[in-house]
């Protein structure tokens, strides 16, 4: 039976960025590119790159462990884990199986969600209503990618922009401390699938000598047109939710948006009338990690004391898709 609708609290975060860091100068020795280029379109100055047993399970599975400490919540006790990921360790089983045997936590229910780097506010969302239900008290939502392990190291147009890591948080319905959780709002447009994807190694083309002759298997990017969107949806989305709410941008104490490139940002913060200090920015030291981005920043952000109890704090993301998503949380 489904019982009422109940609070669901963030009670602890937790994130992970592999040892070995990729500098802008660093990459410049092997890509034709420079630190000035990149650093002024992105504001990106340097990007983690996992080594060969950092898989997305392995970084996901350290998050998580340091979010379940942040908690004090012993792993037995997790329900429901979801992972989002558009770099799983394989295509089947999930990633969120493998953390889950990673972890010891036998039971609990494991499924992973795909929405490119809106995935981590989807899996939060997916994860709330699972708790909602009454039919599980505490999940553990993570958010890791191995983006490396995707980007073609010969076109400088999107290799410059990733890098590699995961977070996580662990979501109560059982406890009465910690962050709540005030809302969601996600969306999607499939029509603009084909403008950022990685089109080999599905159903549709399987892994072929052809298809890797034609490097299939990497992501591909139309910059200027996501760059666009982005803009866009990332703005309205979180106008959208700050209405629904009846919140105004300036009650907002700090705004954690997916840290893809400055230039986006900068744009958000000008739409939302928010002074760019309010929002937390991590992109120079990470670049883009995808659905690792917000949960890598908001752990930043709390363990930095940047949040404070009583603090209004807006996720806002968007990705591959398209989709996008804005959450509200009550620190
Ligand atoms: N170094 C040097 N020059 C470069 C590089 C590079 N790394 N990459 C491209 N250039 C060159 C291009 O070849 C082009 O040269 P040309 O004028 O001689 O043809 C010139 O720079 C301008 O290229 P543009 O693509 O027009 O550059 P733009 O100003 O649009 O910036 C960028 C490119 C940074 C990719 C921008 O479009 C962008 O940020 N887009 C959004 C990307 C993004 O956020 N993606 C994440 C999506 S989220 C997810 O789900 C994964």
């Amino acid at each position: 039976m489904i019982s009422a609708q109940r609070s669901v609290k963030i009670t602890g975060t937790g994130s992970y960025a592999p040892r070995k860091s990729l500098s802008n100068d660093d990459l410049a020795k092997f890509v034709d590119t420079s630190d000035e280029w990149i650093f002024a379109r992105t504001g990106i100055k340097e990007r983690r790159i996992a080594d060969e047993e950092e898989t997305a399970s392995a970084m996901g599975t350290s998050a998580a462990r340091v979010a379940l400490a942040e908690a004090d919540l012993a792993p037995e006790s997790v329900d429901v884990i979801v992972v989002a990921t558009m770099t799983p360790d394989m295509l089947f089983p999930s990633t969120a199986c493998l953390i889950q045997n990673d972890l010891g936590i036998a039971g609990a229910v494991c499924l992973d969600v795909e929405a490119a780097c809106s995935g981590f506010l989807y899996a939060m969302e997916v994860a709330t209503g699972l708790l909602q239900t009454g039919r599980y008290r505490n999940a553990l939502v993570v958010g890791t990618e191995k983006l490396s392990s995707i980007l073609d190291w010969e076109d400088r147009s999107t290799c410059v922009l990733f890098g590699d890591g995961a977070g996580a948080a662990v979501l109560s319905s059982d406890s009465s401390d910690g962050a709540t959780v005030i809302d969601f709002k996600l969306g999607a447009d499939g029509s603009k699938s084909d403008v950022l994807s990685m089109p080999g190694g599905g159903s549709s083309i399987p892994a072929t000598q052809d298809s890797l002759a034609a490097r299939q298997h990497f992501l591909k990017m139309r910059g200027r047109e996501v760059f666009k969107l982005a803009v866009k949806v990332m703005g309205q989305v979180a106008l959208d939710i700050l209405e629904q709410n009846d919140i105004r941008p300036d009650q907002l104490s700090c705004v954690v948006p997916h840290q893809a490139n400055m230039r986006i940002i900068d744009s958000i913060s000008s739409r939302l009338g928010i002074p760019i200090e309010r929002f937390f920015l991590n992109l120079d030291k990470y670049g883009n990690t995808s659905a690792a981005s917000i949960p890598i920043a908001l752990d930043e952000a709390a363990r930095s004391g940047r949040l404070k109890s009583g603090d209004t704090v807006l996720l806002v993301a968007f990705g591959a898709g398209l989709t996008w998503g804005a959450s509200l949380v009550k620190w």
